[in-house]
């Protein structure tokens, strides 16, 4: 994608995020680069098909690296691992029993029928458009009384001491982008709805279980904070490349006033008066015994 703003836009932008404090986020990279005219924008695709709506390059992959680690493989050297993305972001040096390949779940999947003892996916959340293909997909690959788990999390900044008002940041931010998401057809929602769809596609034993991940250091319970800590920059460094591309492919806003919303959204990630959570959604189900 190709973005030149007036340089002189580029530069009132970047003074004003530069007055306004201590950024959340270094200077953003998109502006500086797109002051150049011809250069490319920041790699707001996170593949060269632009098929995802976040980057990955490495700023990104380290708030996936703030986010978690991958040690499937390690914990059961026994299994065959099999790790898919649209492109190669995952360490290079992992155990011998995991292998990383480019693949897009969308497509068909080339692993072999009621073959997988278990399969897990994390965070597809603005990355599929068919989910009940997708649960349909899973179920057809797992061999009988194979567990298909996912995890994933919920956008929607939710509080238990209150509510926040319509014209708060958080709440504007968290309906910009799911609108975004639904406008992309790709929702970002599939945490309230994961259950419901692997209980359609016809898997057993659905479980559902639902976490706080709270959004700064105002918990006083002692793990909270400490999730709170890590969510928090984890968030600060992710909010560019998660607006960049639904807020000016999607919804149509400037490169220039994207970044404007991502400065208030910022600091309203750090009001220390909001106790916001988000909600982590971990669901898994059971491919019946009897299914083939
Ligand atoms: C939020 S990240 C989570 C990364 C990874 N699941 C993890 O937890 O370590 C979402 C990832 O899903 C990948 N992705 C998006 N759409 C995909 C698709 N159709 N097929 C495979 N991977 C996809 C993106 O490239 C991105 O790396």
């Amino acid at each position: 994608m190709v973005c030149s703003p007036p340089i002189h836009e580029v530069y009132a932008a970047v003074d004003l995020l530069q007055r306004v404090g201590p950024l959340p986020f270094a200077v953003p990279h998109a502006m500086v680069q797109t002051a150049f005219p011809g250069e490319s924008h920041h790699d707001v695709t996170c593949d060269s098909s632009g098929a995802y709506w976040a980057p990955n390059d490495d700023k990104q992959n380290t708030q996936l690296d703030i986010a978690h680690h991958i040690d499937f493989a390690d914990e059961h050297p026994y299994a065959e691992v099999i790790g898919t993305d649209l492109s190669l972001i995952q360490p290079s040096f992992v155990p011998p029993n995991l292998q990383f390949v480019i693949d897009d779940a969308c497509e068909y999947w080339i692993y072999p029928k009621s073959h997988s003892d278990y399969i897990h996916t994390r965070t597809l959340y603005g990355a599929i458009a068919d989910w009940s293909q997708f649960y349909r997909k899973a179920l057809k690959h797992l061999r009988p009384g194979g567990f298909f788990e996912q995890l994933e999390m919920s956008i929607q900044f939710r509080l238990d001491d209150g509510t926040l008002p319509d014209d708060h940041v958080l709440k504007i931010w968290s309906k910009t982008m799911i609108e975004a998401s639904e406008k992309l057809g790709k929702t970002f929602r599939i945490a309230e709805f994961a259950a419901g769809y692997m209980r359609n596609a016809s898997f057993h034993n659905v479980v559902e279980r639902r976490f706080k991940l709270p959004v700064g250091l105002w918990s006083i319970d002692k793990k909270l904070k400490s999730l709170g800590t890590w969510n928090q920059v984890h968030c600060e460094h992710g909010i560019e490349g998660w607006a960049m591309a639904l807020l000016t492919r999607v919804m149509k806003v400037s490169v220039i006033d994207s970044h404007y919303m991502l400065v208030p959204n910022a600091q309203g990630l750090r009001d220390p008066d909001v106790h916001a959570y988000f909600e982590v959604v971990a669901v898994y189900g059971q491919k019946p015994m009897h299914a083939i």
